[in-house]
């Protein structure tokens, strides 16, 4: 089997953090089934980092037919929990910039492969069954995660922005960062923020961002859930269970521009929090758990069911994780903001 060569062009890595949304109020449903949002998204120090580069025959790679016919292949380390290739977000994101910037024909994207255990063993014989495609050029996307899976932290949006800027720069697009962001917006509502970070106030579905200040740092306990909660359907027993609300995040705003973690923590809202419950009845008493931990406020983060706790500082933090371990199967702790997607590694074969 002729050994593969790697293209020499670009391979770029890109480190992007998780979201959370300190405050969001549902003002209704709109005509398309979206939810009109109004909600404050910080940047969690939770990372995911994706690697973008490009594989086979030296030169193909670079001739304009050759990208045309190009595969994108996704590769991930999660263990579980991540959609097919074709659902995955980064690859759609980067079937979506292969489209908008006429660089990609194809929407084919290869299997998903994974680094460890048994998934591992289906990469490989996803490979093998490649054949003759291998020889093709194509453009691998190796996806680290370090943000939960379909935890209402927006991982999947933070692959899809990450691919979009490093796919960028390795297919050399030249797009900017407002029409990666026009881009982004068809693969989800949160990819937009995700792909300028820090802090902002979103609203419409959530992609109309305005940039909110934000001094110093906040310290959180993130606890996962064992099972995910699939955002469409917490919107789904929005409808069910739910009016809209007029609840407005200027408490929060405040606290965040007065550096006021005790503010803050009163004032974290989530007007999803009872669709979720509905669904999820467990959840209401693991907050309960949160606040009686020393807590000064918390909140569901997103759609969830990934619960966040807000401690006064870094070590209150890691006294309430050390609190509820056990309680939930992954307690972490982070700071925010955590800044937008970071190009990590540059570099030009
Ligand atoms: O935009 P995204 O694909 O992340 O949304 C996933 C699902 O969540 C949508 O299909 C929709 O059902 C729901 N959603 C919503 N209103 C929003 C954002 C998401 O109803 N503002």
């Amino acid at each position: 089997m002729a050994r593969e060569t790697t293209v020499d062009g670009p391979s770029v890595a890109v480190r992007v953090p998780a979201k959370l949304n300190l405050f969001l109020a549902v003002r209704g449903r709109m005509p398309d089934g979206y939810h009109e949002l109004v909600t404050v998204l910080q940047t969690v120090s939770l990372f995911d980092e994706l690697q973008a580069g490009l594989v086979g025959p030296p030169g193909r790679g670079h001739h304009p037919a050759g990208r045309l016919r190009m595969r994108v292949e996704l590769r991930h380390d999660a263990t579980a929990g991540m959609p097919p290739a074709a659902d995955n977000l980064a690859a759609r994101a980067a079937v979506a910039l292969g489209r908008a910037s006429g660089m990609l024909e194809t929407s084919a994207v290869a299997a998903v492969g994974a680094r460890n255990g048994e998934s591992a063993a289906r990469g490989r014989a996803a490979s093998r069954s490649r054949g003759a495609e291998a020889h093709e050029p194509r453009t691998v996307l190796d996806l680290r995660k370090g943000i939960p899976v379909a935890g209402g932290m927006a991982g999947g949006s933070a692959d899809a922005a990450a691919a979009l800027v490093a796919l960028n720069e390795v297919w050399g697009c030249e797009f900017t960062r407002d029409e990666l962001r026009a881009v982004g917006a068809d693969i989800g509502s949160d990819v937009p923020f995700c792909l300028v970070g820090g802090t902002a106030l979103a609203t419409g579905r959530g992609t109309s961002l305005a940039r909110v200040l934000c001094r110093g740092t906040f310290h959180w306990v993130v606890c996962q859930a064992a099972e995910p909660l699939r955002t469409a359907d917490v919107y789904r027993s929005w409808d069910r269970h739910c009016q809209p609300s007029e609840y407005e995040p200027d408490a929060v705003l405040q606290a965040l521009r007065s550096q006021d973690a005790v503010a803050l923590g009163a004032a974290l809202h989530n007007d999803l929090e009872p669709a979720a419950y509905a669904l999820r009845p467990e959840l209401e008493m693991d907050k309960k758990a949160l606040l009686d931990a020393g807590a000064l406020g918390a909140v569901l983060s997103g759609s969830g069911p990934t619960l966040l706790a807000l401690g006064a500082d870094a070590p209150a933090a890691r006294t309430i994780a050390e609190r509820v371990t056990g309680r939930f199967p992954r307690v972490a702790v982070a700071s925010s903001p955590a800044g937008g997607p970071d190009v990590a590694d540059h570099r030009v074969r």
